[in-house]
């Protein structure tokens, strides 16, 4: 089995899962000769997200066969409203959220929010569509100060506008082929706390289907999904990350391991699979 690996050679998360895939090697490019041939088992791709010209390279191999991870047809499909819509269909429970469109113009809050089709409360929470890493999330109490972030970030982002949850706890969990690992998140100081979350097991069954649903959905094989908890109520905040950050000093001991030794697994599970493209129904 031939496995490549795209990421940068100081990652301590792929060095791990490297010593448990002997022979695997790091992919490098310089130009790329079309058609591409399929050399590869499979590829674990940790960059193409961020960088046009790798997508475009990991969609030539992932057609050519090689089962690229996670497939980079679905990082078009990961936007929040996108999220919003599935959880829909998948009758997931989201926060009130509303798209707003990417314009310089002056933008009435109070009648945007007035025609959403549904009864829109603040405090609230403004976050880009397509953002990562917390960049440009804000908090709005107001219709007035919603509309001074508005002006501010909409010229450069499309912005969604959704109910903030007041809530006990967070979860950020760990998704790897079928397996999932609760794992409780402090988002204030952004950290990984170790608990075995035994009072939340009887939410335990349902959030994990959900979760196989939201990444059959759009073909992941490694994800973060994020939730608020408040007693038995949950919402989804967050359905995708593409590139989960998995960093040894940032997660428990025995959390990092799993998922060192869960992914390796995953990827050897892949290698006489290929990956669902857009045109194929599930
Ligand atoms: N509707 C919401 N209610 C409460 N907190 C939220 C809400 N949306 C986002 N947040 C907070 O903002 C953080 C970043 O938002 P998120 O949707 O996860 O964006 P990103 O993709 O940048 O991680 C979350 O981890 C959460 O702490
Ligand atoms: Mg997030």
């Amino acid at each position: 089995m031939r496995v490549g690996i795209l990421e940068y050679g100081d990652d301590r998360f792929v060095q791990d899962l490297m010593s448990k895939l002997p022979g695997s090697e790091f992919l490098k490019f310089s130009n790329v000769g079309i058609p591409v041939s399929r050399e590869f088992d499979v590829v674990v791709d940790r960059l193409s997200f961020q960088n046009k010209f790798l997508n475009s390279v990991m969609k030539l191999y992932s057609l050519a066969g090689t089962y690229v991870i996670n497939n980079p047809f679905a990082v078009a499909c990961t936007d929040k409203a996108l999220q919003i819509q599935l959880c829909k269909k998948l009758k997931i429970p989201f926060p009130n959220t509303i798209v707003l469109p990417s314009t310089d113009e002056v933008y009435d809050f109070s009648e945007v929010v007035g025609k959403a089709g549904f009864e829109f409360r603040y405090p609230a929470i403004m976050k880009p569509h397509d953002g990562y890493a917390w960049d440009d999330v804000y908090v709005v109490n107001s219709a007035d100060e919603a509309g001074k972030i508005y002006r501010a970030v909409a010229g450069r982002k499309v912005l969604l506008l959704q109910e903030r949850v007041e809530y006990q706890e967070y979860l950020r969990c760990f998704c790897v082929g079928r397996k999932t690992l609760f794992v409780k998140y402090d988002p204030k100081n952004r950290a990984y706390i170790k608990d075995d979350l035994k009072h939340l097991d009887h939410l335990k069954p349902q959030l994990e289907q959900w979760m196989l649903a939201l990444n059959r959905e759009i073909d992941f094989d490694i994800n973060t999904i994020e939730w608020t908890v408040s007693g038995d109520e949950v919402f989804l905040i967050d359905a995708y990350n593409e590139v989960p950050d998995i960093v040894p000093e940032a997660l428990p001991h025995d959390y990092y391991w799993w998922l060192v030794d869960t992914f390796a697994e995953c990827v050897r599970s892949k290698e006489n699979e290929r990956n669902r493209v857009p045109t194929q129904s599930p």
